[in-house]
């Protein structure tokens, strides 16, 4: 492939998520969206006449469309099944978060994308947003040393009884849909977990409805919580011994952060997102598809298996086995 290949993009599933996908690929230059699918035909083939696309009968004949790309936007349950048979099929494979519902799931994705030489990435967002690679180069050029602390949570009361996130079967639970960015934040900039401990209380459906974390990682300390059932505060903090960083919230959509150092300067940095946000990561990945990588510098296979680990022991913890587990 060159610079100026069009990627054909194929999506499975015609969600919340895959909407906003959809309006983020339009913001992505050298691409198309060139068929869809769910397991329902009805909400597919509306899908494909509002963003475009052809509207496929079944996931073998998505695959089979000439598609380069597949965007796995189902709930996690399925994520690991419809990657293995992508990947297999020869097609790259971007999977919403969580990539998988535990780590031996992501271990079998994992080992399938390096045999069939074909790039994987879990669709962890915040990474590629202005705000985080400004902030990285500005600590970079200004550093405040050796972060020994990261502090996030997000929690989200009111959630309908009927949303994915509260369904046992499709492996929801606050760990999974909302934890899993502040775990990424933690191993981003402490580096592999090595103990993680666990308080939380689970709901009537059998999901984690809220859970506290306390991890011991390579280089530091993470406190970090998530929630179905509080309105709780959504930015994070990372402390080294030469300053402290406030993504302000949303964090894991940022837009806004404030660097304090030791010494008393503050720097505010601040860089809005356009598009739907998805674009970023959307970029990288078609970059990649072109210089033949097959696995992202930035989201690399060892930070998802790294997290998803984190979301076991959160859930063992807590005792919420789920079908796969
Ligand atoms: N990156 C982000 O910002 C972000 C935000 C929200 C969610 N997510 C992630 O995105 C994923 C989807 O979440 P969502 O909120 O979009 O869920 P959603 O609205 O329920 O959409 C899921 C879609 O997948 C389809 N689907 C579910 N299971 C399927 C299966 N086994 N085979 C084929 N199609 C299937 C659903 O079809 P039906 O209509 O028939 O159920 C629906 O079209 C989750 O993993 C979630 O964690 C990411």
């Amino acid at each position: 492939m060159n610079d100026t290949t069009v990627i054909r993009w194929g999506i499975v599933g015609t969600g919340r998520i895959a909407r906003r996908f959809a309006q983020s690929l339009a913001h992505v230059g050298g691409t198309q969206l060139a068929a869809v699918w769910s397991r329902r035909p009805e909400p597919a083939a509306a899908f494909a006449q509002e963003f475009g696309g052809a509207a496929c009968a079944s996931f073998a004949a998505l695959l089979d469309s000439g598609i380069d790309a597949v965007y796995i936007a189902t709930m996690q349950d399925s994520h690991a099944d419809y990657a293995i048979a992508a990947l297999e099929a020869g097609r790259h494979v971007l999977c919403e978060k969580p990539a998988t519902v535990n780590a031996a799931q992501l271990e079998r994705v994992v080992a399938t994308a390096r045999r069939t030489q074909r790039l994987f990435m879990e669709a962890m967002k915040p990474p590629f947003y202005p705000l985080y690679r400004q902030l990285r180069a500005h600590l970079s050029a200004d550093p405040i040393g050796v972060p020994g602390l990261v502090r996030a949570g997000c929690a989200v009361p009111g959630v309908p009884d009927d949303h994915p996130s509260l369904s046992f079967e499709q492996a929801g639970g606050a760990l999974l849909d909302i934890g899993i960015y502040e775990m990424f934040l933690a191993v981003d900039w402490l580096g592999a977990p090595l103990d993680v401990q666990t308080l939380g209380r689970v709901g009537t459906t059998g999901v984690d409805l809220f859970a506290s974390l306390n991890s011991q990682h390579e280089r530091g300390i993470s406190q970090l919580f998530c929630g179905l059932d509080l309105y709780g505060k959504g930015d994070a903090l990372i402390a080294a011994p030469g300053g402290h960083v406030t993504i302000h919230e949303n964090w894991w959509n940022p837009t806004r952060a404030t660097i304090r150092y030791a010494d008393g300067r503050v720097v505010e940095l601040d860089a809005p997102f356009e598009g739907g946000g998805l674009n970023y990561e959307t970029a990288h990945f078609c970059e990649l598809i072109r210089a033949g990588e097959t696995e992202s510098p930035v989201m690399t296979h060892a930070v998802s298996l790294q997290m998803i680990a984190m979301a076991d022991a959160a859930r063992a913890a807590l005792g919420v086995r789920f079908a796969a587990d």
